[in-house]
């Protein structure tokens, strides 16, 4: 096996602890989101990632690699942050922008991950892996756009973020 194999499997491992560790939070994301919106959203995720955990479990089969046994500490570190984002004296629309602006942080890392990690399946000729990791990445995505939607709004002054800073001024 080549070392870009190695290497791509070692970023297989990272991308499949930090989705499973996302699903942990995910019920506690849901049960402190304000607006009925970003649960919605939040909840339809939830499904997605669980998902996404399947496709790469698929992936390790396809591939026969145990991708169970590394441990994402970036997505460690970043969960960890969660205590710091719900906070009881926040206002509604505040809290849902600190929801959103964390969440958005994990996606971003993750989007960065998968974007990797397909354009590496294209290289070793991984077809059916390069569409699977295609599957994720669009999810992810389009999650990230909908929370941008949700918290800016359609139309100026209508997103979760200018309501959250009018009502805490
Ligand atoms: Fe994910």
């Amino acid at each position: 096996m080549s070392d870009f194999y190695r290497m791509f499997v070692a970023q297989l491992k990272e991308i499949y602890s930090a989705e499973k560790q996302e699903i942990h939070l995910f019920p506690e994301m849901i049960q402190a989101a304000k607006s009925g919106e970003l649960k919605k959203w939040l909840k339809i995720h939830f499904e997605e990632t669980k998902n996404q955990v399947k496709r790469l479990e698929q992936i390790g089969s396809e591939l026969k690699e145990n991708l169970g046994d590394a441990q994402c500490e970036a997505m460690k570190g970043l969960l960890k942050e969660w205590m710091h984002v719900v906070q009881p004296h926040y206002q509604d629309d505040v809290q849902d922008a600190a929801i959103i602006a964390f969440i958005q942080k994990i996606k971003h890392y993750e989007i960065a991950l998968y974007g990797s990690l397909k354009t590496f399946a294209k290289h070793l000729k991984k077809d059916k892996i390069e569409s699977w990791l295609k599957e994720s990445i669009k999810e992810e995505w389009q999650i990230d756009k909908k929370l941008t939607e949700i918290a800016e709004g359609h139309h100026i002054g209508d997103g979760i973020n200018c309501k959250a800073c009018k009502k805490s001024a």
